[in-house]
């Protein structure tokens, strides 16, 4: 790569950067900016080589070429698919695009969820999801060696790299669990690096709308409802909670529904706040069908959920999952008694 190819590269780095505040640009330090435009440059060079083997239909900008060949490169060379025809839509977080199936896939379309790079990625406040999880690495297995569970507590580069993985880890994971427990969400087809394949909602022209960019008459909406409680209490069953439920992220597709985004799961039995984020939850699904003029007392549905499970509202949090080092865990831990 030339010095001036690599000079108009980083320039475009730059503009994919825009939405981080003029302050927090003048706080990074120029060892973390260099850093960074190493990591880009680098970047750009694998991009190239796997530009030789695998090209496809999308015509994105030169940095989202590059990061969507190396994050989608192996997913490719493993028959999942063979294609990016379009970018459905871009998140902060993350982009979803449509692809066409590999070999190894029974559907003709599916949807690639591709992560921003870390350093580029509006982190949510993850640490409330998080507590009471254990990380999972890029395989969706559990993290146990010492050092990599050291390296997130301290937050050096490389345990922030871990951390990513494990948030998207827990998203594909989760989609594969609810899938086999019967869930509507769509079905996971692979994980790897900032990727996540799943069936496609919708066809080849037209994207599922979300929810909320759709008015139901009365009598559907009580059906899809009652299908929403229905996969809230599925996932009950299967320890996991939402945690960002609400019509923004739900498909909604011939009269069907298919729950989305899963990275901020959070498990009842470790969270001390579980019970709220599960309130919560059920409220904002509640507040979308109000209005489409359903009757829906979210309290007491959630209330109702939870307590059929055995979860007191309120309940104490088993001590394992408390950390005497955490004030906030001690205050809790003394609280109970
Ligand atoms: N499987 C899918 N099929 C069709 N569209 C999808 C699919 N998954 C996500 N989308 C679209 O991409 C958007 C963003 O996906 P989502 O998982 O909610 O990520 P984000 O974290 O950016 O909100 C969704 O609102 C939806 O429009
Ligand atoms: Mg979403």
């Amino acid at each position: 790569m030339s010095k001036n190819q690599l000079l108009e590269y980083l320039e475009e780095l730059d503009d994919s950067t825009e939405g981080e505040s003029h302050s927090t640009h003048k706080r990074v330090s120029q060892k973390r900016e260099s850093k960074k435009q190493e990591m880009a440059a680098r970047l750009f060079i694998r991009a190239q080589e796997i530009s030789q083997k695998f090209q496809f239909t999308y015509k994105a900008a030169r940095f989202e070429e590059a990061w969507l060949l190396d994050s989608l490169v192996e997913i490719a060379n493993h028959q999942k698919i063979s294609d990016v025809l379009r970018k459905v839509k871009a998140g902060k977080e993350a982009s979803v695009y449509l692809c066409k199936s590999g070999e190894e896939i029974d559907a003709p379309y599916v949807a690639a969820k591709i992560y921003r790079p870390r350093s580029l990625r509006n982190l949510k406040n993850d640490a409330q999801y998080r507590v009471g999880r254990v990380d999972l690495d890029e395989d969706g297995a559990a993290l146990w060696k010492r050092a990599d569970v050291d390296a997130i507590a301290k937050r050096s580069s490389y345990g922030e790299e871990i951390r990513h993985h494990s948030w998207i880890a827990y998203e594909f994971t989760t989609m594969e669990l609810l899938y086999a427990a019967g869930a509507d969400v769509p079905k996971p087809y692979a994980m790897e690096k900032n990727a996540i394949v799943m069936d496609f909602v919708g066809d080849a022209a037209t994207a599922a709308p979300v929810l909320s960019a759709v008015d139901l008459d009365v009598s559907e909406a009580r059906v899809l409802l009652d299908r929403v409680v229905h996969n809230v209490e599925i996932m009950l069953a299967n320890n996991r909670i939402h945690g960002d439920l609400y019509a923004y992220n739900i498909l909604y597709w011939d009269g069907d529904i298919k729950l989305i985004d899963f990275p901020q799961v959070v498990l009842p039995e470790g969270n001390p706040a579980a019970w709220n984020i599960f309130q919560r939850d059920v409220i904002r699904v509640c507040d979308y069908f109000s209005a489409q003029g359903v009757h829906c007392d979210a309290r007491k549905i959630a209330a109702d959920l939870w307590t059929a499970r055995g979860y007191s509202i309120g309940k104490q949090v088993h001590p394992k999952y408390l950390d005497p080092e955490n004030p906030e865990d001690r205050q809790l831990w003394e609280k109970q008694g």
